[in-house]
């Protein structure tokens, strides 16, 4: 624990006054509005406070129910909220079924896969229909899953996802996809957590033009989950082309099966669709905490789908006729909420791309855009950023139009917004930058888009039906135009939160409402405002502009990665001691991550011993965790009670000002560490510019919620 004077200082300094400059409002083009889905105010007066909790029955009045709910809201055991209590519906049948009478033969997908010669493939209502039945058939015949199991799925973007997704929705089986980035041990992890019986993967995919071989990573996931206790009865592979093996690793008998020699059984088979109640779990997602163990996100039936519905047509705009195209993995939330379920259960055609974005050059994601004619686009900042750097005239090239284009994921700098406005939307699309989390199930923070303006490098006011507010340390409000920052809060709950994490209710409480909870008997949900983890600053015009994560998560090109996952990766390296992560500013990815080692008594430092520790991250977690740096250090800077200062690391990483290092228990090495990092990176070249005042105050922060 750092000293309570030590944690004082480095609170005051975290709710420094950030100063930036206000940009200018940009209103939405005529022609957005008015074909908008929300384009009367009226819908702030029906989602206001006082309408809370029955506005968001117009959410699941978009969905078909077996059987509609008797209460909206129970908060009898908060902050376990329970969303439209004794409602019954199947998210299966929303998302394809429903949509069969008017809609067979549309595109429920259009797949792009990353070849070109390779042939596009639309994937009509109709046609995902037989593919979801069928295979929710051989997952009951052949699997023998009953509804309530938990399924891992470590799947690419295939459209086998969505068909694996929605099959398991079908049967009230709880999936669990974990990004096909992602190692196998990681993989392997998360299978044990989830005490999933049965594996879904594919032989290979591609990535950068090369058919790369995934199946191998299935045989680290099950001996890594064996490692835990747990094991898997079935590994089901699907092959991206049909009868042709991609992979080196051998098929094992009695465990692992090729989806297309079984499938042939289920021909034509229908399975009904299981009649869920609202608050049984559709699936989990895994994502990045304080600690090293994975946090599973349960997310419930009627309350998740209901908001992804709703967001999805208030906030996407997506209309029956649109081609909406979100550009995003389906590993992480933002695909399962705004690829597949949010897109289907309106009845829309959504796009989905396997590969690289840049592959083979920088105009892809623009010729896509312009032979399938997309006009809802949806992607992240650091998408944005590398192709404006690799392409920046590259959308004026192609005869594409968006109405709509989303960024998600990480702040956005005002100018490269400017850019995804100015040349990518050709000034005729609306933006919003929505921000949200795993957690949520979806949006929290956005404009909507046809009666709120525009403001570069910030996300808006909350969404409909959400009440965000900033607290300081002390649990007082900090008000809005202040120019303070805080961390944001959700004063309420709303349908898409997520139920608990799985296995660790404990956990969820600790992490999300006990830091602003007023009463934890009460279960009046006034008392229970939801800790986001993230910094904030709200300007006089209500609107939020996020700052980054308050507690040890690296945002990596949107991806979360938890400082104690890359500690304890790097720790299975032999000649490591100690071992502290920290961010650094990188101008692509938002941040990079760096590694700070310290060796055990006796060894030297070496090239070898750092390319070990890459490898044990590429291993343990995945390539998308590979830091930017090893720096070999011969001790780490430590408060008395022997606590690794990463602020003060983090600061030498970023050039910027250590701050008091008096009260360490070591503060001669911080000189030291910072001579040695430094003059290596300015003979790299890698010195940064100049931190902006937000960036700053983050590096200062960084590490202080321990
Ligand atoms: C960050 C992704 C700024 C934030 C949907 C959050 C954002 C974390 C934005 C969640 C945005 C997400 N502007 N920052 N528009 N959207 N973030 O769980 O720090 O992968 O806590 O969910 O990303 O990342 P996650």
């Amino acid at each position: 624990m750092a000293t309570d004077a030590g944690r004082e200082s480095q609170l005051s300094e975290a709710q420094i006054a950030v100063h930036w400059r206000e940009e200018e409002l940009y209103q939405p083009p005529a022609s957005f509005v008015a074909q908008a889905n929300g384009a009367d105010p009226a819908i702030f007066e029906r989602f206001s406070e006082e309408h809370f909790p029955e506005c968001f029955t117009e959410y699941a009045d978009l969905l078909s129910w077996d059987k509609r709910w008797d209460t909206i809201l129970d908060a009898s055991r908060a902050p376990f909220w329970k969303w439209f209590v004794g409602g019954r519906l199947n998210a299966c049948y929303n998302c394809v079924d429903r949509h069969l009478e008017a809609n067979r033969n549309k595109a429920a997908l259009i797949w792009v896969p990353e070849p070109e010669a390779e042939a596009t493939q639309a994937v009509t209502y109709q046609e995902l229909h037989r593919q979801v039945n069928e295979f929710a058939a051989l997952l009951r015949g052949f699997c023998d899953i009953q509804t309530g199991d938990r399924a891992t799925f470590h799947l690419p973007m295939v459209p086998e996802l969505p068909v694996s997704m929605l099959a398991c929705a079908r049967l009230g089986v709880v999936h669990s996809e974990v990004f096909g980035g992602f190692s196998g041990a990681a993989c392997g992890d998360r299978i044990a957590d989830s005490q999933s019986r049965i594996l879904v993967t594919m032989d290979g995919y591609y990535r950068n033009g090369e058919l790369i071989d995934h199946k191998v990573k299935a045989d680290e996931a099950i001996e890594a989950a064996r490692k835990l206790g747990h094991e898997v009865e079935k590994v089901l592979v699907w092959r991206r082309h049909p009868g042709q093996y991609a992979s080196a690793s051998p098929m094992v008998p009695g465990r692992d099966f090729f989806v297309d020699e079984l499938i042939g059984e289920y021909r034509g088979r229908v399975v009904e669709p299981v009649s869920m109640p609202a608050e049984a779990p559709l699936f989990l997602m895994y994502t990045s905490g304080t600690t090293g163990r994975p946090k599973g996100c349960q997310h419930s039936t009627g309350g998740y789908l209901s908001y992804v519905a709703g967001t999805s047509k208030y906030y996407q705009d997506i209309h029956p006729t649109d081609t909406y195209w979100c550009a995003a993995d389906i590993g992480w939330i933002t695909g399962h909420s705004y690829i597949v379920y949010g897109p289907l259960a309106l009845g829309t055609t959504s796009v989905m791309y396997e590969g690289v974005p840049t592959y083979p050059d920088a105009g892809r994601l623009w010729r896509i855009a312009e032979r399938l004619g997309v006009n809802i686009f949806h992607t992240a900042p650091t998408t944005i950023r590398m192709l404006r750097k690799l392409g920046p005239d590259e959308p004026r090239k192609y005869d594409y139009r968006f109405k709509h284009m989303t960024t998600v994921g990480e702040p956005i700098e005002p100018e490269v917004w400017r850019w995804y406005h100015e040349v990518v939307g050709k000034r005729e699309a609306v933006i919003v930058d929505t921000w949200w989390q795993t957690e949520n199930g979806g949006f929290l923070g956005s404009t909507l888009p046809a009666l709120q303006p525009m403001k570069p490098g910030s996300c808006g006011p909350g969404v409909l039906g959400i009440l965000p507010t900033i607290y300081d340390e002390d649990g007082n409000v900090v008000e809005a135009g202040s120019g303070k920052a805080g961390n944001i809060c959700i004063r309420n709950p709303w349908p898409g939160i997520f139920q608990t994490i799985w296995g660790q209710p404990e956990r969820f409480v600790q992490t999300y409402y006990e830091k602003y909870c007023r009463n934890k008997k009460s279960t009046d949900w006034h008392d229970w405002p939801y800790f986001a983890g993230d910094g904030a600053v709200q300007a006089a015009d209500g609107y939020f502009r996020i700052l980054g994560r308050v507690d040890d998560v690296i945002n990596v090109a949107g991806h979360r990665l938890g400082t104690k996952e890359l500690e304890s990766a790097s720790l299975t390296v032999d000649e490591i001691a100690e071992a502290a992560a920290v961010p650094v500013i990188d101008e692509l990815r938002g941040r990079a991550v760096e590694m700070y080692v310290a060796l055990k008594p006796g060894l030297t430092p070496s090239k070898e011993i750092e390319d070990k520790v890459i490898a044990a991250i590429d291993r343990e977690i995945g390539k998308i965790a590979r830091p930017k740096s090893v720096w070999i250090v011969s001790d780490m800077p430590k408060t008395r009670s022997g606590k690794i200062m990463r602020r003060v690391i983090a600061s030498i990483s970023n050039f910027a000002d250590v701050g008091d290092v008096t009260t360490l228990a070591n503060p001669e090495i911080v000189d030291d560490i910072r001579r040695h990092v430094q003059s290596e990176k300015v003979a790299r070249g890698e010195e940064p510019r100049e931190l902006t005042p937000e960036e700053a105050a983050e590096i200062k922060a960084f590490g202080q919620v321990e």
